[in-house]
């Protein structure tokens, strides 16, 4: 009879069974990487190895056993979900929900245990290359959003990795800036979303981040790992060190690291291949053990935990066995993204096309035609099939209505990452002027003229590894949209980005729309909102300044720091917490987004005018849509302490809903919240405060958009 492991126990007893029948090097053997994402298991007790995957819109291609270079596989091709920026901007928390179960069965198809995302640090610069991958400024929304990402992932049986633990908010020097911040701030801002993923998504697993904090690298760092994530938050899962993110053994013994991903250990020549027994968690830590120098406690505790995620990912029982780029993962990523497109303006109602009555539609810009799913650093996907915005709008509008198009400049006519090329051939030889001028003759005789531009995967764009080099749009487009919207009052701007970009053309253009990073389904998307199929209801997870300097971390020049610093003076004050306390109008703000309808808001009111500690208290409005056509609209409620020891934000978002109603439809929208809304982190108690005192709940379409009040008091 076998000796196998039994697996008719709990997780605990089965995980202290394993771990019981392991040699020290087996057990050394599973805390490191194995291959550039995947760790060993145990060959000789059965215990297979763990297998990650970026990324947080789709599930990467397979690379090389050792190398970052494509592996080849014609297999593997996924289904490519809009940027999280976008599922943020749907403000939809059953959305999140279909994100993480959609992406989940599709790493769970393609054998993956442990899915590389999502993302949550905080938009605190426009600049930042990797915002496109995260969920905006505000700890509410994307705490609130977070959360049911991560449930959908993990009911696949697969774990989801929260990313970047902590305070990883720029690509400037990444790996070696230090981040100064107050802990208020640390706990009202930027860790909000990682405890909501800890303690209510049940998050399996987190990835440390590359910076540093007080002084110490983020994936073996005493204070974020043992002391906030374990003891605070009593955090059970694993901590994967961002790749390359763990400098030193003995720390990474010690401070809450359990597995090692990705280094270049001093000593191993940059290339050296296969080098992964002399990572930091390997022989180094088996030498310590043999000299006596580490014991074997902290090994054990990080075993354990790798055995519990093997059991809920790898060894789980009846575990699904999931889909891959199935009909459902269309509907869903073409649901998210429509819903999450933002209608920034509208001037005399340009938007909705009517396609039975436009005769020719003129489309210029690079962004309608260059694929957006290859590049961008880790999260590049190779996907089945990518629709592009021109495609999309020759599909929906048909034979009726002729559609031609211009590139207009060029942006990066480049088409690979890590050696997947999208296949696409973008050199062009005409110049800079040659190309406005042909883009500006289309114009020129078209009913609606579509300018799709933006940003794009490219670095110094919304890439990883580096920022943006300004707030403008690069390649000259600010001139070629200046010109467009000289010779055709229907101009449409479709911004493609996952930042905010200035818009000095503003007032020039009629209509423009936020189209982010959407995925496979982009341009049939972009298509269905342009001609009115859907109605847009996205709403902006972040501000967009008129200049850099209307942002607080730009303002007061700690960006990107220097000497290796860099200190986040603006506090609390990020994004329309800033806006709103130096009184600056942004060009468009957070919570903003229109409608092709209307909406009425009714007067706010409370069911009770004075709270006790423990209660809770409900506001409600009626919406009503006054317009013609059915719409869905996203109730913000924000709060504001009128009085306090410690200055507060003016207001901040504390709940949303999301509500659909036919044209002439009205309905109620309830909001309840407790004393925590009305807290501020108390630094010197380290804890969260309530002050007695009043306050006023404020309904709102966005963050400057605040429709009525109510005031109330906690006693
Ligand atoms: C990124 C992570 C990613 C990892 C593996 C790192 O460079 O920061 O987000 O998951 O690579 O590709």
């Amino acid at each position: 009879m076998k000796n196998y492991l039994d697996d008719t126990k709990s997780i605990p007893e089965r995980v202290e069974d394993a771990l019981s029948r392991m040699t020290v090097e087996e057990k050394v053997g599973m805390i490191h990487a194995q291959s550039k994402f995947s760790s060993a298991g145990v060959p000789r007790l059965g215990i297979p190895e763990i297998w990650t995957s970026d990324g947080p819109h789709g599930v990467r291609p397979e690379v090389l056993w050792d190398e970052w270079s494509q592996a080849g596989w014609t297999n593997d091709s996924c289904f490519a979900f809009p940027a999280l920026t976008c599922l943020a901007a749907s403000w939809d928390k059953n959305l999140s929900l279909l994100y993480g179960i959609s992406l989940g069965e599709e790493a769970r198809y393609r054998n993956k245990n442990v899915l590389l995302g999502p993302g949550v640090n905080i938009y605190r610069t426009p600049l930042n290359g990797r915002n496109f991958e995260y969920m905006g400024e505000d700890p509410y929304l994307s705490s609130k959003m977070v959360v049911p990402y991560i449930k959908g992932v993990q009911s696949n049986g697969v774990a989801a990795c929260v990313k970047h633990f902590a305070l990883n908010n720029q690509e400037v020097d990444r790996d070696k800036v230090n981040v100064n911040v107050d802990d208020r701030t640390l706990y009202e801002i930027y860790l909000p979303a990682f405890k909501a993923a800890v303690m209510e998504g049940g998050t399996w697993a987190i990835m440390g981040s590359y910076n540093l904090y007080k002084n110490e690298q983020c994936c073996h760092n005493q204070y974020l790992l043992n002391d906030i994530l374990r003891k605070e938050w009593g955090f059970e899962g694993v901590v994967i060190s961002d790749w390359g993110g763990a400098h030193n053994t003995l720390q990474s013994i010690t401070n809450g690291l359990d597995m090692e991903f990705g280094t270049w250990a001093p000593g191993m020549a940059w290339g050296k291949t296969n080098n992964y027994d002399n990572y930091y968690l390997a022989k180094p830590y088996l030498a310590m053990i043999k000299s006596g120098e580490a014991g074997t406690k902290e090994l054990d505790e990080k075993v354990r935990r790798i055995l519990r995620l093997e059991f809920l990912t790898a060894m789980a029982k009846n575990k699904p066995f999931g889909a891959m780029v199935s009909e459902d993962h269309i509907a869903a990523g073409h649901k998210i993204a429509t819903d999450g497109i933002v209608l920034l303006q509208n001037k005399y109602n340009v938007l909705p096309i009517d396609l039975s009555k436009a005769k020719k539609i003129a489309v210029i810009g690079e962004n309608a035609v260059k694929m957006m799913t290859v590049g961008g650093g880790s999260s590049s996907l190779k996907a089945k099939y990518e629709i592009s915005p021109l495609d999309g709008l020759k599909k929906r509008a048909g034979t009726q209505t002729e559609i031609v198009y211009a590139r207009g400049y060029v942006g990066d006519a480049s088409s690979t990452a890590d050696g997947y090329s999208t296949g696409q051939d973008l050199k062009e030889t005409r110049s800079a002027d040659e190309l406005l001028t042909e883009a500006v003759n289309l114009a020129k005789g078209a009913d609606y003229v579509i300018f799709v531009g933006g940003l794009n995967k490219s670095e110094h764009q919304d890439s990883e590894g580096a920022d943006r080099l300004g707030l403008e749009l690069p390649y000259n487009q600010d001139k070629l949209i200046s010109e467009l919207a000289k010779v055709n009052k229907n101009l449409v701007v479709v911004n493609i980005s996952g930042n905010a970009v200035a818009m000095p053309w503003v007032n020039e253009v009629p209509a423009i729309i936020q189209g982010w990073f959407l995925g496979s389904e982009a341009g049939n998307a972009i298509a269905a909102v342009l001609a009115g199929d859907v109605n847009p209801s996205g709403k902006l997870p972040f501000t967009f300044p008129v200049k850099l300097n209307d942002n607080g971390a730009h303002a007061l020049g700690e960006y990107p720091g220097s000497n290796g610093q860099v200190t986040y003076n603006e506090g609390i004050f990020v994004g329309y917490r800033w806006t709103d306390k130096q009184k600056i109008k942004p060009l468009f703000s957070f919570g903003h987004g229109l409608s092709y309808t209307t909406f009425e808001y009714g007067k706010v009111t409370a069911d009770k005018k004075e709270m006790n500690d423990a209660d809770k208290i409900t506001f409600t409005v009626t919406i009503k849509n006054t317009g013609t056509r059915e719409g869905s609209e996203i109730v913000q409620l924000y709060i504001s302490d009128l009085k306090s020891s410690l200055p507060r934000p003016v207001k901040e978002l504390k709940g949303f809903e999301k509500v659909n109603l036919k044209a002439g439809e009205e309905k109620v929208v309830s909001i309840t919240v407790d004393k925590a809304a009305l807290s501020f982190f108390d630094a010197d108690k380290h804890n969260w405060v309530a002050e007695a005192g009043d306050f006023e709940a404020l309904i709102g379409a966005s963050s400057a958009d605040v429709r009525s009040k109510v005031g109330f008091k906690l006693k």
